[in-house]
């Protein structure tokens, strides 16, 4: 039998006082480590609000969640929605990334919540200029 399957999105404030490359190492580090655990999914960052979408077994994604929230390089970390899947929505990269100049689609995820958050980024998915 194949292990169940389980989504996050969360959103978050980048930390005060972070160094300009740390996005870049946030990524790439994220890469390699969810590469090993079979986590897939997408990092969309505005130069201030992070929202990142992500899936895998449900034993990895549980502990990576409470990784990411003991972060001290982002702050007001909320989990906007998470839940069983029957399969993969990310099936090609390991972890995209997609800097959005557009302010409101952040605005618009932090306010929501539940399915009206995980909706809204789903949207919003196909006009982000993802690398991965
Ligand atoms: C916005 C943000 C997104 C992150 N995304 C991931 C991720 O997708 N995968 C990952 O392994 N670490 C991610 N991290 C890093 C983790 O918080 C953590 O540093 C990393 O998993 C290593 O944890 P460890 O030092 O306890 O081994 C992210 C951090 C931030 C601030």
């Amino acid at each position: 039998m194949t292990e169940p399957l389980h989504e996050i999105l969360y959103c978050s404030v980048l930390a005060p006082g972070q160094p300009p490359d740390v996005v870049g190492k946030i990524v790439s580090s994220a890469r390699a480590h969810n590469a090993r655990q079979s986590i897939t999914g997408l990092l969309v960052f505005d130069g201030m609000r992070f929202c990142q979408h992500f899936e895998g077994p449900q034993a990895v994604v549980a502990p990576l969640m409470q990784r990411i929230g003991q972060d001290p390089r982002h702050t007001l970390i909320r989990v906007a929605y998470q839940g069983a899947i029957l399969e993969r929505r990310y099936r090609t990269f390991d972890m995209g990334f997609a800097a959005t100049e557009d302010p409101d689609d952040m605005a618009g995820i932090h306010s929501l919540d539940g399915e009206a958050a995980l909706q809204r980024f789903l949207a919003l998915r196909p006009g982000f200029d993802v690398s991965g």
